[in-house]
């Protein structure tokens, strides 16, 4: 390809889908899906929720991934190749911009909480969360976020482990270590639903997730539902188009994207399951937020039989979990910067991991000494999340299915796409109207109310 490096391609059909359900299940589904939900009210937030992932998110799951494969290139350089192709302006790859920048924010706050879970790894193996009490799991969690060098070191670690991974391209180990690992994270979840269904309250839960109360739905929540479900499924950010352009022509990404969305909702659903039970039984519903998942599974842990070996392996898969994000993360700017040729892959992952590091630091003050610091009435790590996930994401997702809905001739996409007739016109209509139209109509009340 002239003027850049020619892009790695995944080795397999089955090492692709795993890396792709890698970069879509980690904490968006485990830490932030439950205390969305909880914060959104329950049921309501939660169909809703669903209802984004399945009309909105996995068509345009389809149209990232057909994006990345056509292009070849970095999602910058992707959208401007095919908006050049296709006779249109330059001003396309500002999607691809809006991805790179987007993405470089949201692993700077991702490792923070990558690095609280590698703490809690090290917390459940040596035996701290034995017999913990409510008030122990609250009182050690605060003391961790609180704490001004504790947090930095292990997000230091994580960090250092993605870029570690990142800059050995993608057929590395992590092929290897997805395919074994996401599968026994779906097995120990399953396990952890059973546990507290047993011994929670798991009616209270089931009734919480699934019995929608419509008067908690309001523009905001709505919005947040939206933003979750972008960010669930790493839409919009460069990852998953990036992750495209590693794939060959022979993958179907029809079936794919249905893969990755059944597996990643399946994954929250478990994580919500999981949880709430024993959110209800301790009474740890209120205002809990980003500590929720840190509050309420140690507990369980601490209670059950063998719970430090269980423990360590819970924290530990969802460590791993989060990495397979977070190196999905850094794939958008690194290969950016390795693209110009200006710079190597070692060096470029260095770089944007320093960078994302200082970045996310302030992220992760802002729960001790920079406490008081808020950013339109959100903590550093909410202001950030706010403009990633329910700004930059749904209108980089709805200028994506404008850009392929009404600016790319029909017979490129269907050529791409090689999907049955039937399919793609299904698939065509959505991308064509109803995202753009949907996000429009949850933007238009978020600015004039329902
Ligand atoms: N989908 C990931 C999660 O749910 O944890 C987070 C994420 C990865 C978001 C990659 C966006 C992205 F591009």
């Amino acid at each position: 390809m002239a003027g850049a490096k020619q892009h790695a391609h995944w080795s397999s059909r089955w090492a692709f889908i795993m890396a792709a359900v890698g970069s879509a299940v980690g904490l968006g589904n485990i830490w932030k899906f439950p205390y969305e939900a909880n914060a959104g009210g329950g049921g309501a937030f939660v169909l809703v929720y669903l209802a984004f992932v399945f009309l909105i998110g996995t068509p345009l799951l389809v149209a990232e991934l057909s994006l990345g494969r056509r292009g070849q290139l970095s999602p910058i350089r992707s959208m401007e190749k095919i908006a050049k192709e296709e006779g249109r302006t330059n001003w396309w790859s500002l999607v691809g911009w809006s991805g790179v920048i987007g993405s470089f924010i949201v692993i700077s706050f991702y490792s923070v909480v990558g690095g609280w879970t590698l703490s809690y790894v090290v917390e459940a193996f040596s035996g701290g969360m034995t017999g913990i009490t409510k008030e122990g799991a609250e009182a050690h969690f605060n003391s961790l976020v609180t704490n001004p060098v504790t947090p930095l070191v292990w997000h230091a670690a994580f960090m250092a482990i993605t870029v570690g991974i990142v800059l050995r391209g993608v057929e590395g180990g992590l092929e290897k270590a997805v395919t074994i690992l996401m599968p026994a994270l779906f097995v120990l979840l399953v396990g952890l639903v059973i546990y507290s269904g047993v011994t929670g309250e798991f009616t209270a839960a089931v009734n919480f997730l699934f019995a929608p109360d419509w008067s908690k739905m309001n523009a905001d929540v709505a919005l947040n539902a939206l933003g979750q479900s972008f960010f669930s499924l790493s839409l919009a950010l460069g990852s998953i188009m990036v992750y495209g352009s590693y794939l060959t022509k022979d993958v179907n990404i029809g079936k794919a994207a249905i893969t990755i969305a059944g597996a990643d909702s399946a994954v929250a659903i478990l994580a919500g399951l999981a949880i709430f039970p024993i959110v209800f039984a301790f009474d740890l519903s209120v205002g809990k937020e980003e500590g929720l998942v840190f509050m309420t599974l140690p507990i369980a842990f601490g209670q059950m039989t063998g719970g430090a070996v269980i423990g360590t392996f819970f924290f530990g898969l969802l460590t791993v979990a989060a990495i397979t994000s977070s190196i999905s993360l850094l794939e958008p700017s690194v290969s950016y910067l390795e693209e110009t040729d200006k710079l190597s892959r070692k060096k470029a992952a260095f770089i944007i991991g320093i960078a994302a590091f200082l970045l996310g630091s302030l992220s992760s003050l802002g729960f001790g000494v920079l406490s008081d610091v808020t950013i339109f009435g959100k903590s550093i790590i909410g202001f950030k999340s706010y403009i990633t996930n329910n700004l930059m994401m749904p209108l980089a997702g709805m200028f994506m299915a404008l850009f392929i809905g009404w600016f790319i001739s029909r017979k490129s996409i269907m050529d791409e796409l090689a999907m049955n007739e039937s399919w793609f016109r299904i698939w065509y209509f959505m991308i064509k109207y109803i995202c753009p139209f949907a996000i429009l109509v949850v933007f238009y009340n978020i600015v004039f109310g329902f």
